[in-house]
């Protein structure tokens, strides 16, 4: 299927920031950890949904499970097939996986579930195509509740609230527990880390929030600019702080 300029463009800032983001050590330990908690066997089938740039799905495969990566957009697939050519990547939805019932032992999902609006039926896809005893792991940011240092706590609350609320489900995480137990997964655990920014490159992201929450009339323009003015005078200065809680919630499908 053939991608618009602007998609492809839309794409390559999206995997430029993830593959940012999946260098950091603590970007790399969650991975681990999610892996750990999928209990794999040597040679285990199993999906990575909602794959993007195929990073984790690659370094399934390269400890020896039999991973599959799956993705909507078929830019994301271009790029994961050119970065890891050896690996298995197919163009597959969340609510319509294209795997057959109980064929994997693994699901993953990491940075996803923000971004689908019926969560219980992906989870009601999860629990189809995992095998009676096969494990679940899902990672994401809980993106309405970012900790910005800030002389104006205020107007940061309001910005990120409003960037939040852009999302069809931003508070997946905290939702997650309870949606994978109506779902039927048992064993279901969740541990968290905290992701700390400092350096000057994230500012782009705070202007964007502030932007974004100007425009919906969250906060006014002006009060906006300010509290991006302020950031980039911390970044210069080397107070910048951003702080983001990320989840890793577990489960075994019965
Ligand atoms: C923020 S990216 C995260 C990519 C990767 N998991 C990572 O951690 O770097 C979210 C990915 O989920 C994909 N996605 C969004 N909705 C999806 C759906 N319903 N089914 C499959 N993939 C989806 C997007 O195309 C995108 O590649």
């Amino acid at each position: 299927m053939p991608t618009s300029h602007r998609d492809d463009a839309a794409a390559r800032h999206l995997l430029a920031r993830l593959d940012r983001f999946s260098h950091l050590p603590e970007a790399r330990a969650l991975r681990d950890r999610a892996r750990e908690s999928l209990r794999l066997r040597p040679g285990d089938p199993v999906v990575d949904v909602g794959c993007g740039g195929g990073r984790a799905t690659a370094e399934l495969a390269a400890a020896g499970v039999r991973a599959v990566g799956v993705d909507l957009d078929p830019a994301m697939l271009d790029a994961a097939r050119a970065a890891h050519p050896g690996a298995d990547f197919r163009h597959g939805d969340a609510y319509r996986l294209p795997l057959p019932d109980g064929s994997v032992r693994g699901y993953r999902a990491e940075k996803v579930y923000h971004s689908l609006d019926d969560p219980a039926r992906a989870l009601a896809e999860a629990h189809r195509v995992l095998a009676p005893g096969g494990r679940l792991a899902l990672l994401g940011q809980d993106w309405d509740a970012y900790m910005v240092d800030s002389d104006d706590p205020d107007a940061t609350r309001r910005i990120i609230a409003a960037y939040a609320d852009t999302m069809p489900d931003p508070r997946a995480p905290r939702r997650q527990r309870a949606l994978l137990a109506a779902a039927g997964f048992t064993d279901i655990g969740v541990e968290g880390r905290v992701v700390v920014f400092t350096d000057a490159e994230v500012v782009d992201m705070l202007v964007g929030f502030a932007e974004t929450a100007a425009r919906s009339g969250a906060i006014d323009g002006e009060r906006a600019r300010s509290w991006t003015r302020e950031q980039r005078s911390r970044a210069e200065s080397g107070r910048l702080f951003v702080a983001v809680p990320f989840l890793l919630v577990g489960a075994e499908r019965p």
